[in-house]
């Protein structure tokens, strides 16, 4: 393997990223709905939002230390969950999950995961491990996926809210893209469908979702849930206050503001710009806010955070360290935000998540109207 030395950004790794992936999977990590407006639209908004620096403070100690969930974490970002990861590297989900480990992030293994998550659970029995879940049409194959990722010390549920059918990706549409047969969505072997073989109408994935899940889901699903768990359920893809305010309503421990990488549907709001207003009209509430999508820096990860964000999460760029390099590429990667986001609270002059506030960003003047 070509040595990661000279990979110094997450662009780098993209780059290389995408001279080491097979057309198919690298197009299906990499694309965005439609004509991917908010695909792009989701990194520029970071470009949207500037610094502003303050000096001549004593910086000499800087600490990234932060709260999610009543528990202490290390750094304010995560690995954000993403499909059939073993197309990426060899060992995937494991490979992932255990770099955040080692840096002590929160790695969220989801659903449609290449390895069964008691395997990436018996792999990195340390990492803080959270569940991203899809609920299937058989409720009876959701509560065992749900019972399962609990006895396996995943200690919260990250419940999809924005896929009851999969958005259309051009590309994977084009490629007819099927998980190749030497893998299997791990977590269903022997229970339900464990391929997603295309048809030959287009994308497995779309495919397997329209089939497996449960479209009919709506807010009274919710409390179903909650009374199948104790874990905490967090609500991922909300990009509206409206329905922030009902994800509280309906008892979520967070949401992730979230249009799931630009996947689901074109020119929607990027999650940063929505994120303002969400976070002004949860204050107060218990539901924290995370955020992901669009994240490539560290100066990016210190921007949703001072814009209130509590945790972010990123997730094509720990697939792009796992493809250029399995856990130690997933690691550097992790590794390059870290630092980068500490030479930013640095040279701005803030040396605690807390201190990262609003106070040292500008933003377009309409990003914090009260409703979006
Ligand atoms: C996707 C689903 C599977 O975005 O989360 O492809």
């Amino acid at each position: 393997m070509a040595t990661l030395d000279s990979l110094v950004c997450v662009k780098d790794f993209e780059e290389r990223a995408a001279g080491i992936l097979e057309k198919h999977p690298l197009d299906y990590y990499k694309s965005g709905a439609g004509h991917e407006n908010s695909l792009q639209g989701a990194r520029d908004a970071y470009l949207r939002v500037q610094l502003k620096p303050r000096v001549l403070r004593d910086v000499s100690k800087c600490c990234l230390t932060s709260t999610v969930l009543g528990k202490s974490t290390p750094m304010p970002f995560g690995v954000a969950p993403a499909a059939l990861q073993r197309m990426a590297h060899p060992e995937g989900e494991i490979a992932n999950a255990r770099a955040a480990e080692k840096l002590g992030s929160i790695f969220v293994l989801s659903t449609l995961s290449t390895t069964s998550l008691e395997d990436v659970a018996a792999a990195a029995p340390t990492a803080r491990k959270w569940f991203q879940l899809y609920i299937y049409k058989d409720r009876e194959v959701t509560r065992q996926l749900v019972k399962r990722a609990a006895n396996a010390g995943f200690e919260a549920l990250v419940l999809t809210v924005d896929a009851p059918i999969l958005g259309i990706r051009y590309a994977d549409a084009r490629n007819k893209f099927s998980l190749p047969p030497q893998f299997e969505v791990a977590n269903f072997k022997g229970i339900t469908r464990s391929d997603m073989t295309s048809s030959g109408e287009g994308s497995g994935v779309n495919e397997y979702v329209a089939s497996l899940l449960d479209s009919s889901l709506s807010w009274k699903d919710i409390a179903w849930l909650k009374s199948i768990t104790s874990l905490p359920i967090i609500l991922k893809g909300i990009l509206t206050v409206e329905d922030a305010l009902l994800a509280v309503e309906h008892g979520a421990a967070g949401i992730v503001v979230s249009s799931h990488g630009a996947r689901q549907i074109d020119t929607v709001p990027s999650p940063l710009e929505v994120l303002p207003a969400i976070v002004e009209n949860l204050k107060g509430t218990n539901c924290e806010v995370y955020i992901d999508g669009g994240v490539s820096t560290g100066t990016d990860i210190f921007k949703a955070i001072a814009l209130g964000a509590k945790m972010v999460f990123v997730k094509r760029p720990a697939i792009w360290g796992l493809a250029c390099g399995g856990q130690e590429g997933v690691e550097r990667v992790l590794h390059i935000l870290k630092r980068e986001l500490e030479v930013t609270m640095v040279l701005t002059g803030t040396t605690s998540i807390d201190a990262v506030t609003r106070e040292y960003v500008r933003i377009p003047p309409d990003w914090i109207s009260s409703k979006l």
